[in-house]
């Protein structure tokens, strides 16, 4: 399939746009500051803090934000267990009080961070998918 693209620059923090790349959906996420200040404070209780499954993510995504670029967070949101949907829920206690943010499965409860980095003892083997993206010089982000 032909890349897609968004104007990166269209994006609030906590904002997200859903694409369609190769048949599969694409969120891009600007994530806030706050949210990308937690990731660093759960990293223990994640089963791939540092993205060692290279399956999952480009080299340039082997990163505690799995991406280029710490505010842009692009993935795949299909959940690594059985393939759901994921619900996006980025602020802390938007599920619960311990939560710290971040990708919601609603159908077998797997969760995963902000960088969709699965915790330890969820069904979800790995974490959430990074496709190949890139920033193009005008700010676009090239998902493909
Ligand atoms: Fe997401 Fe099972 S499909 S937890």
């Amino acid at each position: 399939g032909a890349p897609v693209e968004v104007d990166a620059s269209t994006l609030q923090p906590g904002q997200k746009v859903n694409l369609t790349w190769r048949g599969q959906p694409v969120w891009v996420i600007r994530r806030s500051e706050a949210s990308i200040d937690a990731l660093a404070a759960n990293s223990d209780k994640l089963s791939d803090p540092a993205s060692a499954v290279a399956s999952q993510q480009p080299a340039y995504a082997q990163n505690e934000y799995r991406s280029l670029d710490a505010e842009f967070f692009v993935v795949v949101p299909i959940c690594t267990h059985l393939g759901c949907i994921p619900s996006h829920m980025p602020q802390p206690g938007s599920l619960d009080t311990d939560w710290p943010g971040g990708f919601f499965c609603p159908c077998h409860g797997s969760r995963f961070d902000n960088a969709g980095r699965v915790y330890a003892g969820v069904p979800a083997p790995t974490n959430l998918q990074v496709p190949p993206h890139r920033i193009a010089d005008n700010g676009t982000i090239v998902v493909g």
